[in-house]
């Protein structure tokens, strides 16, 4: 799994003068069925967050509200992308490192997961997943 394959999807906006209405089918405009959706909120100034990869869950990271950034790491490389959009998604496939950071004030981090939370589905050691990782 390479950071090539962390792709920025454009989700359907339907706008006309009352706003924009945005929307997400399962396995439609995210590759994968949605098991579980969770979301960072209320986020201190100059917190970070992640800080792991995951052996087998996809997700889709929409900045819901504000502005925030997302390092990515496949063991070999590295970059970062800075979301701001409410209908832009990144989509982070698995055997990805990686740290949110640069939260605006009152943002929300929104989450589509195509698993549920299992703790053993994380890497939280770096030097472990380097191990395991592309990069190995
Ligand atoms: P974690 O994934 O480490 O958060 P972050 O990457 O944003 O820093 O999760 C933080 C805590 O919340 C950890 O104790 C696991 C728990 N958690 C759940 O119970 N369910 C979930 O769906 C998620 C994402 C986390």
């Amino acid at each position: 799994m390479s950071i090539e394959s962390c792709q920025i999807r454009k989700l359907p906006t339907i706008s006309d003068e009352r706003g924009d209405l945005s929307f997400i089918e399962s396995g439609r405009h995210v590759p994968f069925p949605i098991e579980r959706i969770y979301y960072l909120h209320d986020i201190p100034a100059g917190a970070s967050r992640g800080g792991h990869a995951h052996k087998r869950l996809k997700q889709l990271i929409i900045a819901i509200s504000g502005h925030f950034d997302i390092v990515l790491d496949d063991g070999v490389s590295q970059k970062r992308v800075h979301l701001d959009r409410a209908n832009i998604g990144l989509y982070v496939c698995p055997m990805i490192w990686r740290e949110l950071d640069n939260f605006s004030p009152g943002s929300v981090c929104l989450v589509l997961a195509s698993r549920p939370y299992e703790e053993e589905d994380y890497y939280r050691n770096h030097d472990e997943f380097l191990a395991d990782s592309a990069g190995a």
